[in-house]
């Protein structure tokens, strides 16, 4: 078992297997960064699956594949299968923003993937372009169907900001709703990368806003989970994930591994150990040196509650 300094638990791997992204959100990667990791440092499937190996081995039960956009690595049904077949009980699952998924929903569940969540942050065309700055509402809605026809596990994942889509709120509440399917509100997460001009919704302007419409009981924190829980009195739930709350990082069993085979302990900071060489060089035992080490030195809390910016970006940590 993977036990942190802060004597929490870390059981849950998430891979950015690319750091490109076809979306250029404003308040993850508004422009283009000024060059791509070479296709040389990234890391192979067969070299991340050996890092995958090892992690499960000390005790990690969740992985989730993430990028930048993780649809855009070719094959990626190949490294779900491998992960799969190694552990076919792993909560398997995939963070998208849904543009190419409608193609390869049906072959990413047969390969071995459970859960997807992916990016809704507007029902507008127009909207959903300016923040995304590319035409992609109905490619998204297409994947988002396509998801659940196959019988993945769907989650929304949406980022309200102010001026932006707060009139929205309601309306991808409801869109959810319909389907059955949870929505999660996301605090934007201020990072030296993103637009400078745009400004998130707090976890409280959010409920005020829902709060008119329905009544909703706090059902508090979910375990295993980022997000904190409400259910509506017609029963369906929603979430919103809080990174600016003092105790956000409480519960924080999580690692990140990027495409370059970086392993991050905290979305927020800097810190990083690279696996790659111990990896290319089949040092096993090395490998999960590392991995001790970077969870050793998990930080307590992000410092967003502080009001300060990140300077991580999210597309290479996988959000
Ligand atoms: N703040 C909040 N959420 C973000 N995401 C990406 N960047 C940010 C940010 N700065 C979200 C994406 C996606 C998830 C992986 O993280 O919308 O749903
Ligand atoms: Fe791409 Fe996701 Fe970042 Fe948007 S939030 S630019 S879809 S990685």
């Amino acid at each position: 078992m993977l036990i942190d300094s802060y004597n929490r638990k870390i059981d849950y791997l998430r891979i950015s297997v690319t750091e490109r992204c076809n979306f250029r959100c404003q308040y993850c990667m508004p422009e283009k960064p000024f060059s791509w990791v070479p296709r040389e440092n990234l890391l192979t499937f067969e070299e991340l699956f050996k890092f995958v190996k090892v992690a499960i081995d000390e005790g990690v039960r969740k992985i989730r594949i993430t990028g930048g956009e993780p649809l855009l690595r070719e094959d990626i049904d190949r490294f779900i299968n491998m992960i799969f077949r190694y552990r076919p009980n792993i909560d398997l699952a995939m963070t998208t923003n849904g543009y190419l998924l409608s193609k390869v929903a049906q072959r990413i569940r047969e390969a071995g993937l459970k859960r997807i969540n992916i990016s809704l942050d507007s029902l507008k065309r127009e909207v959903a372009w300016k923040i995304a700055q590319k035409d992609v509402l109905d490619e998204v809605v297409q994947g988002i169907e396509k998801s659940i026809e196959v019988g993945l596990k769907v989650k929304i994942n949406s980022v309200p900001l102010k001026g932006v889509n707060d009139g929205e709120i309601i309306d991808i509440l409801h869109y959810g709703m319909e389907r059955d399917i949870p929505v999660r509100f996301i605090e934007y997460m201020e990072n030296s990368f993103a637009n400078g001009s745009i400004e998130g919704l707090s976890s409280r302007e959010i409920l005020e806003i829902i709060g008119k419409k329905y009544n909703f009981i706090d059902e508090g924190i979910e375990p295993g989970s980022p997000s904190h829980y409400y259910r509506l009195e017609n029963g369906y739930r929603f979430g919103i994930i809080e990174p600016h709350r003092d105790d956000f990082c409480t519960h924080c069993n999580r690692i990140r591994l990027t495409a370059e085979g970086y392993l991050i302990p905290c979305l927020y900071f800097d810190e990083a150990m690279s696996i790659k060489d111990a990896i290319r060089n089949g040092d096993i035992e090395k490998a999960t040196q590392i991995l001790k080490e970077v969870i050793r030195n998990k930080p307590e809390k992000n410092r967003w509650n502080a009001g300060e910016n990140s300077n991580r970006a999210f597309y290479e940590t996988g959000g």
